[in-house]
């Protein structure tokens, strides 16, 4: 496995230069897809691979470039990561971590948002950690300041500087007591990658406890660290003085699957989704039933079609465990196609319905609320946050060129020109490979009729 992108797919498709697609739509996508360690996990434990004083393995890597950019940035600081003892499994050697130089770092500014998550293990073994500007999608203003109030708290001094943050932590890091204001996933994993070798114990509040975050906290008990879960989001760190390398295959990409069971359903085809399991996916199986889904649960995945007609549904992200805002994006492209008014409130992000200007442009009928519904009813108002699309259905889409926005958007991109009748051009479908791995070959396992044409 190469986790710098395969330049060509199975079937021959120029994968590396993928950026452009002409999709001919209109027909059930059926088939058979695999899906591998979730990117909001695989991501997190090749940075915690850096506090341990022997080699880590992570099993089930995916071959995105979120990866890549993760390993560039771990060999930069002299982390030494090759394929381990099976395919799409990586071995990560940190015994020679050292202070990488400035532009190397620099290299990987805009790239990603996990560079944040290696100040406190970078503190940790070297008392001091740049990190370069952040990227990840553009979906709304995505600020650090929980993440660096915790360092604060755990004795971290911070410097913004106009390429990134420089930090040092003069008296070591100590255990804290914090509370986050948000429930942040992020701020949640920053925390757990700094307390576990602090000084003392540290109490997080409100923390997120997503399947990945767990997996990270099992990750992270395999170095030898002490972790608990509370009641009502209370987590209890008590740091140790040494961890050492951990052997883990990482929790399934639960987001993956559901954008191919929101595929599936759009498309009135069949998908098997390998490896999917229902655990994590309750909530978003609970909706897909009450959409008119069926759902086949098998001891090696989930078998997603349509049972019916599509039905209409009122859903509202949250965190989990609420309906996840990376699954809202493909679901609205089913909805469109479901009969009556559906109702997607989006409160975790306070701009993530950009992608559906494309969707109108190809038939839909939605329309964007950016300051929410009139007296509809919150289920838990965590934020102030009330944006809403309201869709109506359904409306046959068809064919238009499209510019793909980030990378669940642009998921939902292709799934709508799979779905509409006639030809489409869809640009920038590159940053897809963000997070879906080997995105062509599985388009192509399903039955999709689509050329890279640039
Ligand atoms: N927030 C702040 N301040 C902070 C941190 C977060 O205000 O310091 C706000 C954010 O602006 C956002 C909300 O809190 O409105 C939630 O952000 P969170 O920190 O939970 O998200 P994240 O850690 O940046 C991860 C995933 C996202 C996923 C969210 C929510 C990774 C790399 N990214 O982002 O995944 O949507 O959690 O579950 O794990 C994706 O996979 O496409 C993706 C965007």
């Amino acid at each position: 496995m190469t986790l710098l992108h395969d330049t060509i797919s199975a079937d021959g498709r120029k994968e590396g230069a993928g950026e452009i697609l002409s999709i001919r739509g209109g027909r059930p996508l059926t088939g058979r897809v695999e899906v591998k360690g979730a990117k909001n996990l695989v991501t997190k434990a090749m940075v915690a691979a850096l506090l341990g004083e022997s080699p880590s393995i992570l099993r089930d890597v995916p071959d995105i470039s979120d990866v890549a950019v993760v390993r560039s940035l771990l060999e930069v600081h002299g982390v030494r990561v090759q394929e381990a003892d099976e395919p799409g499994s990586l071995m990560l050697d940190p015994r020679d971590v050292e202070s990488a130089h400035m532009e190397e770092i620099d290299a990987h500014a805009g790239a990603s948002r996990i560079p944040i998550l290696f100040c406190g293990p970078l503190l940790h073994r070297l008392g001091q950690a740049f990190i370069p500007d952040l990227g990840g999608c553009r979906i709304g203003d995505r600020p650090i300041d929980f993440h660096l109030d915790a360092l604060r708290k755990f004795g971290a001094v911070v410097d913004k500087l106009p390429t990134g943050i420089r930090l040092s932590a003069p008296a070591g890091l100590r255990g804290a007591n914090i509370h986050l204001p948000y429930p942040s996933v992020g701020a949640t994993e920053q925390v757990l990658l700094t307390a576990v070798r602090a000084n003392g114990v540290t109490e997080l509040r409100n923390a997120a406890i997503e399947p990945e975050i767990m997996d990270l906290i099992a990750v992270l008990q395999k170095m030898g660290a002490i972790i608990s879960y509370e009641p009502n989001r209370v987590i209890l760190i008590e740091g140790v003085d040494r961890l050492e390398g951990y052997d883990h295959r990482a929790v399934f990409d639960r987001n993956e699957a559901a954008s191919w069971a929101s595929a599936a359903l759009a498309t009135n085809g069949e998908i098997f989704v390998g490896g999917a399991r229902q655990p994590e996916m309750l909530t978003f199986l609970n909706v897909l039933r009450k959409v008119g889904a069926g759902f086949e649960i098998r001891e090696d995945g989930i078998l997603f079609r349509r049972d019916g007609d599509l039905r209409p549904v009122t859903v509202e992200t949250d965190v989990h465990p609420g309906f996840m805002t990376d699954w809202q994006q493909p679901l609205i492209v089913a909805l469109t196609q479901a009969h009556g008014e559906s109702i997607v409130h989006e409160t975790v992000y306070e701009n993530r319905f950009g992608f559906t200007d494309a969707l109108v442009k190809m038939g839909a009928d939605i329309v964007v609320h950016p300051h929410g519904l009139q007296g509809g009813p919150r289920r838990v108002p965590r934020r102030n946050l009330e944006q809403a699309a309201v869709i109506n259905g359904p409306t046959p889409l068809h064919g238009a060129d499209i510019v793909v926005p980030d990378l669940r958007g642009g998921y939902s991109h292709v799934i709508a020109a799979l779905t509409a009748e006639g030809e489409s051009t869809v640009r920038n479908v590159g940053i897809i490979r963000r997070g879906y791995e080997k995105f062509f070959d599985k388009l192509a396992a399903v039955g999709a009729d689509f050329d890279v044409i640039g």
